[in-house]
């Protein structure tokens, strides 16, 4: 409507494990994004540290795995004066929802889930019940804010697509109470694969670490590594079948770079691999020189990064709060009286 003054900006939810090294498949593929969504959205964003305990955690390290990860993310862009970065730990108003969520879950829902199924066949000796309901705290974290979209990656859909369940059966049982959020597909990124096996995408868990990029490695590391990543005997640089190490190399460039495929290719027309590794290990080194600069400042600065988290923590809690305040009411729970 016409008079209707300051329509009220779409809101992002999207969270990140601090579960040890961000790789460049991470920041390709999410938080490039998220930096790039901060104008145009309300965003919030979360370092999930309930989530990483559902894989055992020796404290010290955790701990400077979640310092370290807070600072890398406002490295790479996430600015505390246009989204709200917090520690999922901080607010526990998430870990109430996700009780209560949890009994609007189903076990099959859940049994079914592909990352529990990996995730227990990985970790045997530990199939703890947090890992099973680990998408209902996940629904809880979205929900909570009211998101209207929330980038994940293609790995953490089928967990969105039971959150819109949740939320939506929820919904049904009482009326109208939760917002069912969209995923967002990011425009670029998307997956980038391991460099030394393209068919499976880029993790920190790969033993071989050669495989991923790390945000940290150096210049020299990050050459190396690219030097050595797995392609074809085609010696053409272009975007095919059967082409995997070359499409992942062309994908990296290209989100990178802002180049399309067509350009990419002709770029390199002509030029062996050798040449094409080396632009993109230089394109990479250039995109997080900056990025580097200012982790190695901010991680000296704990003060200010106490700040940051210590001033999201009460910010993200009471909108939390709204909701879950709402939703015992409509289970029928009785609020304390003031
Ligand atoms: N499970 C996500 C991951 O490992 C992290 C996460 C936790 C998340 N809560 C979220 C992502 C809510 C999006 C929205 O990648």
């Amino acid at each position: 409507m016409e008079n209707q003054t300051a329509e009220r900006k779409k809101v992002i939810f999207s969270a990140i494990q601090p579960s040890g090294t961000i790789t460049l498949g991470n920041y390709l593929g999410a938080l490039k994004n998220w930096v790039a969504l901060q104008d145009d959205f309300d965003c919030i964003f979360a370092l999930a540290d309930l989530h990483t305990i559902t894989v055992r955690q020796e404290p010290a390290k955790f701990r400077r795995n979640i310092l370290e990860a807070y600072a890398l993310l406002l490295a790479c862009g996430i600015d505390v004066n246009k989204s709200l970065f917090f520690m999922q730990s901080h607010v526990h108003t998430h870990a109430e929802l996700a009780w209560i969520l949890n009994c609007y879950t189903q076990f099959g829902e859940l049994s079914r889930m592909t990352q529990f199924k990996d995730k227990s066949a990985k970790h045997a000796d530990n199939v703890n019940a947090g890992l099973f309901t680990y998408p209902s705290l996940m629904a809880a974290d979205i929900l909570l804010y009211n998101a209207d979209y929330v980038p994940v990656g293609a790995d953490q859909k089928q967990h969105l697509e039971l959150c819109r369940n949740i939320a939506e059966r929820f919904n049904g049982l009482y009326s109208p109470t939760f917002v069912v959020p969209d995923g967002l597909i990011p425009k670029t990124g998307a997956r980038i694969m391991s460099l030394q096996d393209p068919t499976k995408k880029m993790s920190k868990s790969d033993e071989n670490t050669a495989g991923f990029i790390t945000m940290l490695d150096t210049p020299a590391e990050i050459m190396k590594k690219f030097k050595r990543a797995v392609t074809d005997s085609e010696a053409r640089v272009y975007y095919g079948e059967n082409k995997a190490g070359i499409n992942n190399l062309m994908g990296i460039y290209s989100c990178i770079t802002g180049k399309s495929y067509d350009e990419i290719e002709k770029e390199f027309e002509g030029r062996g691999y050798g040449d094409f590794k080396t632009a993109v290990g230089e394109a990479v080194v250039k995109e997080l020189e900056p990025i580097q600069a200012r982790y190695n400042e901010l991680i000296k600065d704990k003060a200010y990064l106490e700040k940051c988290y210590s001033e999201a923590a009460p910010r993200a809690e009471a909108i939390a709060r709204r909701t879950l305040q709402k939703v015992m009411k409509k289970v029928g729970y009785l609020p304390v009286a003031h």
